[in-house]
């Protein structure tokens, strides 16, 4: 189907929900303009590959995908050396990439990227768009398709808009939210959460040269897009599209359900976000067809499935599985999985057009986004919980292991969220200090085992699992972001840190913690991209293995079973299986039930766990 046919098959609905939000004529009129000319600007090569996916049909849903997230400033430093470096990535088995914001963005007011000064510029110290378009290419070339973050809730105050606004320019202005004085900002403040309470308290920001309030839902620099605007949405869809013509598959969507505003409410998940993002995947659709919108949606659980949409109005093609990613460290320091089963039964009700990146960790905090409601027929509290989970996690709980930073620790609000890589979570930092003094290996050996099991847990859901850049190689707090001044206040640059070429240079050698996990990643990414079990179209259950220390996931296509077995406490757990005859599929061996039986146990030492399909050993 040519791209001409996809304008008029969504025309009338976007019309109809441009419309209604905006009652403008003239605006509508201009956007569609602005598609036609993207539309029109879109390179063959692009084109090609909209068709093959078109036919190919959900391409991004392919169990053969593994994802990797990172920094080019910390990938080799600019994106050059990132292309230079992409045989290492394939060697990951990494065939979707996520780059994290790398739009132009000022030094010291950046907010890791995500204070964007120029959507159409690439930062100077990592090249320029040229460079991207080329690194676009070469991942093309080797089946690797490009993930962009497209910062939508706000801009820079070194935006060219803001800059206008701030010499007084009324159109400039409107873009954004002004306020001469505190009287309206003061009654948004009683309804609207703040998203850093401690580093950026509040949602509104004084600008003295003005003499105006600015709405700053984020850090002060960051200052709020007006939606209500239809020049914003215009302007920011063709933003949005000039970077899916630049080659990027994936287009991450940020914090959406900030993105619509009103007085006397939480400024979140507002009904309007949703039109506002149906009409910008109906734009890719007309445009970019083949290009996925991935949503940041950090919400508690009830909030996230909404922002897909209907299977006939999908808005976000893919979300972060954010609540499984939480609920998982929560199950890790309680060792009771009876949440986890909770929260997957959930995500395995939800309609096919669900579809999750999965990740362990992400280059942002661990929020505590659990479904407190379920755990209060426990006797858990909120605050409480909260409270253990980062104390276990930052190692002040007796006996714990893990060695993370708190984030945003608003003391009153008993509400801080948790930083630190994986390895420095699941014990491994902790067991080679421990290596160090005593000689005794028996933590780091366990931490590593845990680090693995986690791993599995997710290379075992449906959904693109998304591998944190140094996490295939056991990566360490960075803890040198203290010396920084620019960074020391956020700590979530204790797990942004450069990624250590030398020590992935280990992997190389037999033996090492480096080894062990990467060769560990890749295999379990062999298996999954091999196996049909492991098809996003399988059924997918929670197993109940009668022990909640144990989480159990059941896969089953086309005949096929397949029962995942996790052990999240450091005590050895067994369980029963039903069923005379599995295979454990990453170690080959085949076990069978004791004659005339017809369920056989297995036995998970701390932190195991099993790959298990039923029937005999494959080749
Ligand atoms: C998203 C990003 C986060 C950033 C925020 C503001 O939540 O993941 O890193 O601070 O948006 O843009």
């Amino acid at each position: 189907m040519g791209n001409k046919d996809h304008l008029n098959e969504w025309k009338k609905e976007l019309e109809e929900l441009y419309m209604d939000l905006y009652h403008d004529r003239n605006a509508w009129n201009y956007f569609l303009q602005m598609l036609e000319r993207n539309r029109s600007e879109r390179k063959e090569s692009l084109r090609r590959l909209d068709e093959a996916r078109e036919q190919e049909g959900d391409w991004y849903q392919s169990n053969q995908l593994l994802g990797m997230m990172l920094y080019v400033q910390n990938f080799g430093g600019n994106l050059k050396a990132v292309q230079e470096r992409l045989p290492y990535l394939t060697e990951c088995g990494v065939n979707y990439l996520h780059l994290m914001p790398l739009l132009d963005s000022p030094q010291g007011k950046s907010d890791g990227g995500y204070a964007v000064s120029d959507f159409r510029k690439v930062r100077p110290k990592l090249g320029t768009m040229e460079d991207l378009e080329e690194l676009a290419d070469a991942c093309h070339e080797r089946g690797i398709s490009l993930c962009l973050d497209f910062v939508l809730n706000h801009t820079s105050e070194d935006h060219a808009w803001a800059k206008a606004a701030r010499t007084g320019d009324p159109i400039a202005m409107s873009r954004y939210f002004f306020y001469d004085n505190w009287e309206i900002p003061n009654l948004y403040e009683q309804t609207v959460p703040q998203v850093f309470p401690t580093t950026a308290p509040g949602n509104f920001t004084w600008l003295d040269d003005m003499k105006k309030v600015v709405m700053t839902s984020f850090y002060q620099y960051q200052w709020d897009l007006n939606y209500a605007n239809p020049m914003v949405f215009n302007d920011m869809t063709d933003n949005l599209l000039f970077l899916a013509n630049r080659g990027m598959d994936v287009i991450r969507l940020d914090a959406i359900p900030y993105i619509w505003k009103e007085l006397w409410t939480t400024c979140r998940n507002l009904p309007q976000v949703h039109t506002l993002i149906r009409m910008m995947k109906l734009a890719c659709q007309i445009v970019c067809p083949g290009v996925v919108l991935l949503g940041e949606v950090v919400m508690e659980p009830r909030e996230v499935a909404p922002y897909f949409g209907t299977p006939h109005r999908p808005e976000c093609d893919m979300l972060y599985n954010v609540t499984t990613m939480c609920t998982t460290w929560h199950t890790l320091a309680t060792r009771d999985a009876r949440l986890l089963r909770h929260q997957m039964e959930q995500v395995c009700r939800l309609p096919g057009n669900c579809f999750f990146q999965n990740y362990l960790r992400c280059h942002d905090d661990i929020g505590w986004g659990l479904d407190f409601p379920f755990l209060g027929q426990f006797g858990i509290r909120e605050v409480d919980h909260k409270r253990y989970l980062n104390d276990w996690f930052t190692g002040k709980w007796e006996g714990s292991w893990s060695r993370g930073e708190t984030y945003n620790d608003a003391a009153e609000l008993g509400d801080a969220r948790l930083c630190g890589t994986t390895a420095s979570l699941t014990g491994i930092e902790a067991g080679l200090e421990e290596l160090e003094r005593t000689g005794d290996d028996t933590l780091l050996r366990r931490g590593i085992t845990c680090d693995l099991m986690l791993h599995a847990w997710m290379f075992s859901q449906t959904g693109i699992p998304v591998i944190y850049s140094g996490d295939e190689v056991g990566q360490l707090n960075d803890y040198s972001y203290h010396q920084d001044p620019s960074h020391w206040s956020d700590s979530r640059y204790v797990h942004r840190g450069k990624f250590d070429f030398d020590l992935a240079g280990q992997r190389l050698e037999q033996g090492t913690v480096q080894q062990i996990l990467f060769d560990g990643l890749m295999h379990m990414h062999f298996i999954r991209s091999s196996f049909d079990v492991f098809r996003p179209e399988a059924s997918v259950y929670v197993y109940y293995t009668g022990d909640d220390r144990v989480m159990g996931i059941l896969r089953e296509y086309e005949g096929e079973r397949f029962v995942g077995l996790f052990n999240f406490s450091e005590t050895a757990a067994d369980v029963e299986l039903q069923g005379s005859q599995w295979t454990e599929l990453l170690s080959g061996t085949g076990f069978a039930a004791p004659e005339g039986e017809t369920s056989l146990k297995i036995h998970l030492e701390g932190y195991d766990f099993r790959w298990m399909l039923e029937g005999n050993a494959p080749d």
